[in-house]
């Protein structure tokens, strides 16, 4: 897709269609002139359009202007008008739009910001998103856009580069999160990570069964076990161009590429979704993909512990313990509770390379879903300020966050007779017991843990959205990155 600023009028602007915003509840006239504030305000009295957030009125042939259709978003309500709203918005416009071949736009903003520049970039990479990469029907490139336009000075350009290297970054981990199992194992994941790291100058380091049995990493290796296809531990380190710096963000991923349960194994129905349980680790990767253009002032290691959870002769059982790398046994009685299993040893490694900041994003649970639904990531932590820190970039970025307690008393809830400890508790708080086992492993670093099994995957298209992988976490964390105190 062709994105780029433009220094001319909304009249003279020659595009498919020409997009404006207008919001609930606005006063007085719509900032464009002539007879297209007629129209606008005509739709308004007649409630054929209200400006509410991701509706859709199409004009054509507008007079006085060059567009062949001039498109008023909604926007949702002035007073609560922000970048987020802005990306939701161009999404929905980007989607109704090509809906109707319309694949050349402009988006006209009356005072555009460097903000708004950056959200509405990423609004039209992220709503021409389809997951259809392995359909082979050629009229599917009839559904992308082929250019994006915005009005606005050349000193904008800046903007228009971050939105364009979050947006891509986001769509890279949707398509890898799209990929079924079959073609997405641990080593294709750990391929497309190398790839990525050499097209942008990463240094990207695999760890294959060997050197993970060689360091003792039994947790994660219990996991993979089962599994025909080899685990890979895919480690990438960032440095700022100024050299390595005191802090070091480590960002961890889970990348189980197939979920089972293993012998403890899911219910046959919906278990086909299960190949999103890397997501992730690949909002991990996507995040690494924008760090290394945006260059952040801050040292950042990536590790995505990748392994497929399999059934089979090979596989683990309940009732095995393991000794995970940092020395404590773990009695595993849930096979299907592996995603702790891999990432405490993803997370002893990352301290032992000395990261000094973790937060790790995971479809942990399913516990998560129960208590946040499919709107709020769970995020746990060990460390306020720090998550203080992770929730103001995910704020930003409109990535919903919501805290969920992790106080001391919910230890109880995971004691094992026979090792240090079990990788579930008991029927209750199930995304908490989850979080509480990972802090074990943390060693007092500041920690914070996204549960994002509710957020990683859209069941229902939206307006602003394809059906599929959402991408969650990319955005926070480059945010997070770029934004570090110095
Ligand atoms: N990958 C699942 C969690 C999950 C569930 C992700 C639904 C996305 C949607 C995870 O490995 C898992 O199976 N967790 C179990 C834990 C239980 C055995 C304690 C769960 O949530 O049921
Ligand atoms: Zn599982
Ligand atoms: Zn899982």
């Amino acid at each position: 897709m062709e994105i780029k600023l433009l220094q001319t009028t909304a009249e003279k602007a020659e595009t498919d269609a020409l997009i404006v915003l207008d919001f609930e509840k606005r006063e007085g006239d719509h900032w464009l002139d002539g007879a297209a504030k007629g129209w606008i305000a005509e739709i308004r009295t007649a409630k054929e359009f209200t400006g509410k957030s991701c509706e859709i009125s199409i004009m054509h042939r507008p007079a006085g202007f060059k567009a062949k259709r001039l498109a008023v978003a909604g926007a949702g309500p002035a007073d609560k008008f922000n970048p987020a709203e802005l990306r939701k918005a161009v999404a929905a416009a980007v989607r109704a739009l090509k809906g109707k071949s319309l694949k050349r736009l402009t988006l006209a903003l009356s005072e555009p910001t460097a903000d708004q520049i950056t959200a509405a970039v990423e609004g039209a990479l992220l709503g021409d998103y389809e997951p259809d990469q392995l359909k082979t029907d050629a009229a599917k490139t009839d559904k992308r856009l082929e250019s994006f336009h915005i009005l606005g000075p050349a000193s904008l350009q800046p903007a228009v580069d971050r939105g364009r290297i979050i947006g891509e970054a986001q769509n890279f981990t949707r398509d890898m999160v799209n990929e079924p199992a079959n073609i997405l194992t641990p080593l294709a994941l750990a391929a497309h990570a190398r790839q990525m790291s050499s097209e942008f100058g990463l240094d990207c380091e695999v760890l294959d069964r060997d050197r993970m049995t060689q360091l003792g990493m039994g947790s994660l290796l219990g996991v993979a076990q089962g599994s025909a296809e080899p685990p890979a531990l895919i480690v990438i380190r960032y440095n700022p161009p100024s050299g390595p710096t005191k802090d070091k963000l480590g960002l961890v991923g889970k990348g189980v590429t197939f979920d089972t349960g293993g012998n403890s194994i899911k219910p046959a129905d919906g278990m086909e979704k299960m190949k999103y349980d890397m997501a992730g680790g690949a909002a991990v990767l996507g995040a690494m993909r924008a760090i290394a253009q945006l260059k952040p002032p801050v040292s950042v290691t990536a590790l995505v512990p990748a392994v497929e959870n399999m059934v089979g002769s090979r596989a683990q059982r309940p009732g095995d313990i393991v000794t995970s790398l940092n020395g404590k046994t773990i009695e595993v009685l849930n096979t299907d509770a592996e995603g702790r299993l891999i990432l405490v040893d993803a997370i002893t490694y990352a301290i032992r390379l000395g990261c000094t900041h973790l937060v790790d994003a995971a479809t942990l649970t399913g516990a998560i879903v129960v208590a946040l639904g499919h709107i709020h990531i769970g995020a746990f932590t060990n460390n306020e300020a720090f998550l203080a820190q992770v929730m103001s970039s995910a704020k930003a970025e409109g990535e919903r966050m919501w805290q969920m307690p992790l106080d001391d008393d919910y230890k109880d809830y995971l004691k094992s007779p026979f090792a240090d400890l079990p990788n579930i508790g008991g029927r209750w708080g199930g995304a908490i017991t989850a979080a509480m086992f990972l802090k074990e492993f943390t060693e007092d670093k500041p920690w914070v843990h996204l549960d994002i099994a509710g957020t990683a995957w859209v069941d229902d298209a939206k307006p602003f959205t394809a059906k599929g992988p959402s991408g969650v976490g990319v955005r926070t964390f480059v945010n997070l990155a770029t934004n570090w105190p110095t």
